[in-house]
């Protein structure tokens, strides 16, 4: 029997999107993980995506237990197996992964990952492209350089990948004021927070945009 008050479950169950295979993506990073855990926490709830790896390049990155805490499987893999092999590309099709996703990840992405996911590989950048970017051009020696600089704003960039650091379409930008008191440190803190707020949302926007 059918109880009235059962009746948006029901719906909710037949919801089209419901059947939709899920779109599973990868995260790459290389440290501390805080958007890799900001990233998985906001799919788990998602009816269309789900982050299903974790990779990394940095056996004592936080990110990893920061990932299998949460549930997501978290895998190693050293610059031979990066650069000279196609472990990695197997590693994921085996997993079914359609995006990768680089949330503090140091290494250039290789050819052969380049090819496989053309245009589904997704960096975060601590500030405002095609300002402070390039090799070297990372973590705290951004906001340091930002800081030496004198500019009055800095932000975040999310943007596609090429064969090139921090060189793909930018996809969105969201900006911060600096203030004359703030240091590296305090920039980072406030580069942090647009991170969180926003990199899950563009990546869900960009995912469903671009899903085959
Ligand atoms: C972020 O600021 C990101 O923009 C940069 O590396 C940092 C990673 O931070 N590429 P976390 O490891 O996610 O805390």
């Amino acid at each position: 029997m059918l109880n009235d008050d059962l009746l948006p479950i029901v719906k909710f169950a037949s919801n089209q999107d419901n059947e939709k295979p899920m779109i599973k993506i990868a995260i790459f990073a290389s440290g501390n993980g805080s958007n890799a855990q900001r990233i998985i926490e906001y799919f788990q709830s998602s009816r269309s995506i789900r982050v299903a790896m974790v990779l990394s390049n940095n056996p004592d990155a936080p990110v990893l237990e920061r990932s299998r805490k949460l549930g997501v499987p978290a895998e190693v893999f050293s610059r031979v197996e990066f650069y000279e092999t196609d472990k990695i590309p197997a590693i994921l099709r085996k997993n079914g992964i359609s995006f990768l996703i680089l949330a503090g990840f140091l290494w250039l992405v290789p050819g052969n990952l380049l090819k496989t996911f053309s245009g589904k590989i997704i960096n975060i950048h601590p500030a405002l492209l095609p300002k402070y970017g390039g090799k070297g051009m990372y973590g705290m020696k951004v906001h340091q350089a930002v800081i030496e600089s004198g500019d009055k704003e800095s932000g975040i960039s999310i943007h596609t990948v090429n064969e090139k650091y921090d060189e793909g379409q930018i996809l969105f930008q969201a900006k911060c004021s600096v203030e004359s008191g703030d240091t590296a440190e305090t920039l980072a803190m406030k580069i942090h927070e647009l991170e969180h707020q926003y990199f899950p949302k563009v990546i869900e926007e960009e995912v469903l945009g671009n899903r085959q």
